[in-house]
Order: structure tokens, then C-alpha cells, then sequence
């Protein structure tokens, strides 16, 4: 086909966040930066193809040079265009601290709650202007891709400890948290800490893709004793290790995304298209 033809359709949508700016041994088919009612996405939207043929488009939330901060990203850029392109799955990837002991630095961690923490200065809908919608948002992932990254977590890095169906509680930053907060989110039962997955899982369920995010634990934030405070230097000391992990489980898992799209075999991506239909409350006459 043609190179526009190839740079359109792509199913499958990996967003990376600190420390995973770019995938590795994929031939790359070309980049594209489409423009968007709300701007331009991060950087450059990179499509390559795995050696199963499988189409893919790589994002890096901070942009590659990391020039973003985490209030910065133009998240309704980064989804509007990716939803351009035909995305219906994306796999996000963050940098987390953990507020759990047994959460170490360098493990990983499927979340399936969000406590937000952004003090709502982050564009957060597509539905303002005169268009009214509520996203239901009572389970903020995607839990069949939940399942499936731990099923493929178990060959694809067996020497990493996964941890499932935790709480991430995402603060505005750029700034760590103080050991109060640190306290007070361990309080609430939070598991682990980010800047990043607010407001882009609220932008995805609006836009009706199917979104898991896959936390790289760094650091103990700074609610344990003991411990030396989060600062910048420890959580790239761990970025590399993490980063070199998550190609290891995209190697096998995008594979097995797809096999799932084309089965209809993740049942609540199969559930998530048309849901915004019901969502709307703007008189539509
Ligand atoms: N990202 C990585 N570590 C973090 C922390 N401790 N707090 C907020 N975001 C983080």
C-alpha cells in the first residue's frame, strides 16, 4: 500500500513516559504529527512493525528530549491524535513511586484505581464549548488488558515481580510531595505515586480507547523511615533497568493484543466501543 495507507489503521498505541522514549528492533515506517483541534501531540508519533507484521505507534508523553512536564503534556493533543490514526488499545507507561513496602524499586505495577490529585488545572475533556458529556469512569483501566499484561508479564520477564489491581494516586507536581501528603495517600491506601495518569485515562475513555497503564516502580517516595527522600538521581539510577523490562514484555505482549482485537477476545475493549453514545447530555436537537 501506500505510506499514507500504512500510517493509518494502527490499532495498537504505546505511550512512554520517563526513561522509555523510543522501542527497540522494530522497523520503523515512518512518523507523524497530526494536527488536532487542541494542537500537536508531544513529538513526533512514531509507527513501526513488529516481525509479526503488527502495526504500532509509540508516543513519548514527555516528548523525546524530555522538555514536558508532567502539567505540559498536551494530553488532548497526545489522544485526539492517536485516535486519528485508529488507535482502540494504548499501553501507557509511568514512572511511579511506590507507597507500599512490598512494591521495591524496579517492580512493576498494573494499577486498576486512580485517585486524582491534579488540582484541575490540566484540560481534562473533549466535551466542553456546548457539548456536555460524563464518562463513566468507575473503573478507569482496561481490565481485560490488565489481565493479559500479567499473563504475558509471567514469560516475557520472569525476574520481574509484578503486582496487580493496585491504586495510583497522581499528584500535579513538578515538585515531589512532602512527607505529610507521602502519609496521608499511604492513608487512603494508595499504592503507588505518579504525575502523569491524570488527565490522559480520562481523555482516553472519552475517546473510546481501551487504556492500561503499566507503573515502573523507581522509589519509596518519602513516607519510609530510614530511607533517603525521592529526589531525581535515584529515580533515573532505576529508569534504565525499567525501561530495558518494558521492551522485553512489549516484545511479547503486543502480539498478543492483537490476537486479542482480532478474536474480540478482550471483552471489555469489545464493551467500550459505542459507550460514549450513552454519554452525552447536551439536547442533541
Ligand atoms: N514518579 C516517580 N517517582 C515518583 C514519586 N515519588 N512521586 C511522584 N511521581 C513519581
Amino acid at each position: 500500500g501506500t505510506l499514507s495507507e500504512e500510517l493509518s489503521n494502527i490499532k495498537i498505541a504505546v505511550i512512554g513516559g520517563s526513561g522509555l522514549y523510543s522501542l527497540d528492533g522494530l522497523e520503523v515506517i515512518g512518523e507523524v504529527n497530526p494536527l488536532t483541534p487542541w494542537g500537536y501531540a508531544s513529538d513526533k508519533i512514531v509507527v513501526s512493525r513488529t516481525t509479526h507484521g503488527t502495526k504500532i505507534a509509540f508516543l513519548a508523553r514527555h516528548g523525546r528530549g524530555h522538555y514536558l512536564n508532567p502539567s505540559e503534556v498536551p494530553a488532548r493533543a497526545n489522544i485526539a491524535a492517536l485516535k486519528h490514526l485508529g488507535v482502540e488499545v494504548i499501553l501507557a507507561f509511568s514512572a511511579v513511586g511506590s507507597l507500599q513496602e512490598e512494591i521495591a524499586p524496579r517492580d512493576f505495577v498494573i494499577p486498576s484505581q486512580i485517585i486524582d490529585r491534579t488540582k484541575g488545572i490540566r484540560p481534562s475533556t473533549f466535551f466542553d464549548k456546548g457539548v456536555v458529556a460524563h464518562a463513566m469512569f468507575a473503573d478507569p483501566f482496561d481490565a481485560s488488558l490488565a489481565t493479559l499484561i500479567a499473563e504475558v508479564a509471567k514469560t516475557a520477564c520472569p525476574d520481574v515481580k509484578f503486582h496487580t489491581d493496585k491504586t495510583l494516586v497522581c499528584m500535579e507536581g513538578p515538585q515531589f510531595s512532602t512527607r505529610a501528603e507521602s502519609n496521608l495517600y499511604r492513608s487512603w491506601g494508595c499504592d503507588i505515586i505518579n504525575m502523569s495518569v491524570v488527565p490522559e485515562s480520562k481523555l482516553a475513555r472519552e475517546a473510546e480507547i481501551a487504556y492500561q497503564m503499566i507503573c515502573m516502580s523507581t522509589d519509596y517516595d518519602c513516607w519510609r523511615v530510614g530511607e533517603e527522600a525521592v529526589n531525581v538521581a535515584a529515580v533515573i539510577a532505576n529508569l534504565g533497568a525499567n525501561s530495558a523490562n518494558a521492551k522485553n514484555l512489549l516484545g511479547q505482549l503486543i502480539k498478543h493484543v492483537e490476537i486479542g482485537l482480532e478474536e474480540g477476545s478482550l471483552k471489555s475493549v469489545v464493551e467500550l466501543k459505542g459507550s460514549m453514545r450513552f454519554s452525552g447530555i447536551t439536547d442533541p436537537s
